[in-house]
């Protein structure tokens, strides 16, 4: 059957007059759709170009790898502007900025034993099938040098029956990797992993969220003030993609004598920001305000910054409190 899409909904998928959503497919294209909901292209888009990544025809990892960049900036710039006008807002969006490739620094992939090897990588889109992905080229290359640190660690920290999810950063000391549903390992386990993990420049490897090594703590930059996150913490994906984040929100708090960090994280925002003002950083995880104060504590020069560990969704702000920043 002929259809044409009309529009590529928030989350890059495709979606024909009848809503029917076609993962991949580009506005202005005339497909065939098969009942799998398989589709082929009759008549491409003029924005469609061909993906850089080998993988990416299989793997789930991108979604929107198939078209032109100014296109790209377009859509986001639009999805953006959407959320905003449902609240009413109207304002000016600047231009869109885009991370080069191979700069992502933090990932998370998965590794399982196969009968004869194990695959580490990303699963097919919508599936639970793991595709190996040692060629990804979205990811830091420091990460991809590490593949084979990935294979090992599964095959000896992953039963047949399960996928551990490998988390990596690429932090200023080393690799910050931090395992998920592996196996209780031996002694002799141990041993091996923590022996490689050192050949392979990592910094931190935690097990199960217990520490397993830690040679170098894994420090990451904000603006040039160090902070070691606590393993898995949320990073800005990219570390070009985070300093023109911090430079543009410091142009709105520059003027400001006490700041507050609604979401702080582990202090993207508030560590720069206490270069000029106070800073009252909010977020409900403990570890990572934990990880803001001693990056505080150890930078000199810095204004009073707390933190305070809130749900900011089952306990706003109050507008009394708000007033006072
Ligand atoms: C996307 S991160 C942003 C962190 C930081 N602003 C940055 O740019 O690096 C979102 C943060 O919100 C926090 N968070 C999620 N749900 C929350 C909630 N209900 N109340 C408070 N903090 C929450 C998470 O712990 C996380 O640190």
């Amino acid at each position: 059957m002929k259809s044409i899409i009309l529009t590529l909904n928030d989350r890059a998928e495709g979606v024909t007059a009848d809503g029917t959503r076609v993962p991949r497919a580009l506005p202005g294209e005339e497909i065939t759709l098969s009942k799998e909901n398989q589709f082929k292209i009759v008549l491409p888009s003029k924005d469609r170009i061909t993906p850089v990544c080998t993988h990416y025809k299989s793997c789930g990892g991108c979604s929107i790898q198939h078209v032109t960049q100014s296109f790209i900036k377009e859509w986001k710039s639009n999805v953006i502007k959407s959320c905003l006008s449902a609240r009413g807002i109207e304002t000016i969006i600047k231009p869109i900025l885009t991370s080069e490739i191979n700069s992502r620094r933090r990932v998370t992939l998965h590794g399982m034993k196969t009968k004869k090897s194990v695959t580490v990588g990303f699963f097919k889109k919508n599936t639970h099938e793991l595709i190996s992905t040692p060629s990804c080229e979205l990811v830091d290359p420091e990460i991809l040098s590490a593949f084979s640190l990935f294979e090992e660690i599964t095959l000896l920290g992953a039963t047949r029956k399960s996928i551990i999810e490998i988390s990596v950063t690429v932090s200023k000391a080393g690799l910050d990797l931090n395992i998920l549903n592996g196996k209780k390992l031996e002694n002799q386990s141990i041993m091996k992993i923590t022996a490689l993990c050192e050949n392979f420049n990592v910094a931190r490897i935690t097990w199960n969220e217990d520490l397993l090594a830690n040679f170098l703590n894994p420090t990451i930059e904000f603006q040039g003030i160090a902070i070691t996150p606590p393993p898995n913490a949320f990073l800005q994906a990219t570390e070009e993609g985070q300093e023109i984040l911090i430079e543009n929100a410091m142009l709105s708090v520059f003027n400001s004598d006490k700041v507050i960090d609604l979401f702080s994280g582990c202090g993207t925002f508030t560590l720069p920001a206490a270069k000029r003002s106070e800073v009252l950083a909010i977020d409900k995880t403990k570890s990572m305000l934990s990880a803001i104060e001693q990056a505080w504590r150890e930078t000199s020069g810095l204004k009073k910054v707390t933190s305070r560990s809130q749900d900011l969704f089952k306990e706003p702000i109050g507008k009394e409190e708000l007033n006072s920043f």
